[in-house]
């Protein structure tokens, strides 16, 4: 009996604590998806196709704007498998409840979105993305410049028909995503070295940016 109404209590205590945060998760972020938009164009109009300098250009006016310290500068790209698609990131920041990672293959890809407890802003810096929802007869496209909203809950077909990079945006819940991310590991790659890399990265940059306040 005692247990039950423990787990009552808890299962309240949890609710309304989410309840309570879900409410103003706005005052926890740091990025604007419509400044990222214009930053990823003026990006592409002052370097085209080196994605390497409108990568460049993009971590240093983040670098630059973004209040505190809550930017990584290393490069540490590492593959990603994900709903079946394939490609790698470079995480510019994590935290509870933001990412901002560059996504992309140089070679296309094709798969699942995952259905995620956050939006995501999909900022093409280079290539088209399609995307295919159950009831059209026509692909969505988003080419080079334009952004691609999956909106929390929210799933698609997705693909990268040849090479294609991103500045992928996503606010919300950012835990709960982290299992879909990592379900292709245990269902089919087994890159257990990838996996380490992953979350020695994510947990550095969550814990480190709750240490500082960011949430
Ligand atoms: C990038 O390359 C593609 C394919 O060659 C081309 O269509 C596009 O206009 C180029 N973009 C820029 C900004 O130069």
């Amino acid at each position: 009996m005692r247990a039950i109404s423990l787990a009552v209590a808890l299962f309240a205590l949890f609710s309304g604590l989410y309840n309570y945060l879900n409410a103003r998760l706005e005052q926890f972020y740091i990025f604007d998806h419509a400044h990222l938009h214009d930053l990823s164009q003026r990006a592409i109009a002052a370097h085209g196709n080196d994605t390497r300098a409108v990568v460049n250009y993009i971590v240093a006016e983040l670098d630059e704007k973004t209040p505190g310290t809550y930017i990584n500068h290393e490069e540490e790209w590492v593959f990603n498998n994900a709903g079946g698609a394939m490609g790698a990131m470079y995480i510019i920041h994590a935290s509870i409840t933001e990412y901002l990672i560059i996504f992309g293959t140089a070679i296309g890809t094709e798969g699942h979105t995952g259905r995620h407890t956050a939006d995501d802003y999909f900022n093409i810096l280079q290539g088209t993305q399609l995307a295919y929802v159950p009831g059209a007869y026509e692909p969505e496209v988003y080419p080079q410049g334009s952004v691609h909203h999956l909106r929390r809950g929210e799933v698609k077909q997705y693909k990268m028909d040849a090479s294609c990079f991103a500045l992928e945006y996503a606010r919300g819940w950012i835990p709960p995503m982290l299992f879909f991310g990592y379900a292709d590991t245990f269902s089919s790659t087994l890159d257990f070295p990838t996996l380490w890399a992953t979350s020695r990265i994510t947990g550095r940059e969550m814990i480190s940016n709750l240490l500082k306040g960011k949430f």
